[in-house]
């Protein structure tokens, strides 16, 4: 009897333990990560329904976290950043962020639109990087969670005045997070815009698929689905619409190990410091751009984007002292990012293909990371 009991207590503590856990699948938990300007800022925790996670903020919409699977089946977080708001305003490279409202370089901070010269504050050499002083990635944006039939998910908005950061227009943004049962993190951008503008915005992970602060990620696989980059001048940008990669460290049709090539004597790499370049992804449309696997894990990102290039940054500006969440220290070159983007300063290159946006123009971007593993 007693030991009836006992299962029948000890069934009930599982059954508990399983309720718990189907609680928080599909479910968006929110938890307070300071103030900035006086508003709120909340780490917005979304699981999906087998207890994947992605954490994210409505400062900067920064990826604080994404916790999944690696080949035993161990969840670890595979994106790099810190613990507390005070770190991400003081010394983020931009982990995570959503950047707004110019990913990626301007050359000598100015661009002729109309006929009128639009000048942007210089943050990078003589160049300026990433929208400027203040960009989108140290706003704070309205938010709400969301549940679509797909996921769970996180929906953005920004409304950047005209003239904010030098930039024409009144730029109402509005970005869309959905985490997919799947392991997909799907980011889908609108906007629209009161005057004739450029935009360009994109997300800036730092992925290590073996976790965030486990070393470089030399040993990583990459493929993209690019004949093409844009090679660039001193101060990186590009001084071409696309160059064949065929034959130079710049080709991953075939997928190779990140390291493999990085320190080959070559001019570009030289200037980047490593792998700071724009890809051309072939075709258009939502298409897959690129795909990573880390040996030693057997996690696999696979990206999907409707943008014509990525960004492939290996972090070569991480110096290696460095420490983020836990403490853990990141490696120079603990990480890759793959931005999607209109190329690097579109807005002085009329060949390239544009980033514009008019009155009564709907900007669109889709770009996926969706992970799995490989054993
Ligand atoms: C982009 C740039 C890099 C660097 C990183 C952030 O990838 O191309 O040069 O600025 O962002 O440090």
């Amino acid at each position: 009897m007693t030991m009836k009991l006992f299962s029948s207590a000890a069934l009930g503590m599982a059954g508990l333990a399983l309720l718990a856990a189907s609680a928080a699948a599909d479910s968006v938990t929110q938890k307070p990560f300071g103030t900035k300007d006086g508003k709120a800022v909340t780490l917005y925790t979304l699981t999906n329904s087998h207890g994947a996670q992605v954490s994210i903020l409505n400062y900067g919409g920064i990826v604080q976290s994404l916790r999944v699977p690696d080949k035993n089946g161990k969840l670890g977080d595979v994106v790099l950043g810190f613990d507390s708001l005070a770190r991400y305003e003081k010394d983020s490279p931009y982990f995570g962020a959503l950047i707004g409202r110019y990913g990626n370089r301007i050359a000598g901070g100015k661009f002729t639109l109309d006929g009128k010269e639009y000048k942007l504050f210089v943050n990078n050499g003589p160049n300026s990087l990433h929208g400027g002083k203040v960009g989108f990635d140290k706003k704070v944006w309205d938010s709400k969670p969301i549940k679509t039939k797909n996921g769970v998910g996180l929906d953005l908005r920004y409304v950047s005045k005209d003239g904010e950061e030098g930039y024409p227009g009144t730029l109402s943004v509005h970005v869309i997070y959905t985490w997919t049962d799947n392991d997909a993190l799907k980011i889908v951008y609108t906007a629209v815009t009161d005057k004739d503008t450029v935009f360009n915005p994109t997300n800036h992970s730092y992925f290590n698929l073996a976790g965030a602060g486990s070393g470089t990620v030399l040993d990583t696989r990459l493929m993209i689905n690019a004949s093409k980059y844009t090679p660039v001048d001193k101060s990186q940008i590009p001084t071409q619409a696309g160059t064949p990669g065929a034959g130079t460290p710049f080709d991953f049709r075939r997928s190779t190990a990140i390291g493999a090539r990085i320190d080959a004597t070559n001019a570009q790499l030289a200037t980047g410091k490593g792998y700071d370049h724009n890809f051309v992804i072939n075709g258009s449309g939502l298409r897959l751009a690129a795909r990573a696997y880390s040996p030693r894990s057997g996690r696999v990102l696979t990206m999907y984007t409707n943008e014509p290039g990525v960004q492939l940054y290996t972090g070569n500006f991480l110096d290696g002292r460095m420490k983020g969440k836990g403490g853990k220290v990141y490696a120079h070159r603990g990480a890759f990012a793959l931005e999607a983007q209109h190329f690097p300063d579109s807005p002085n290159h009329p060949s390239f293909p544009t980033t514009e946006l008019k009155p009564g123009q709907v900007y669109h971007q889709t770009t996926e990371y969706k992970f799995s593993v490989r054993r």
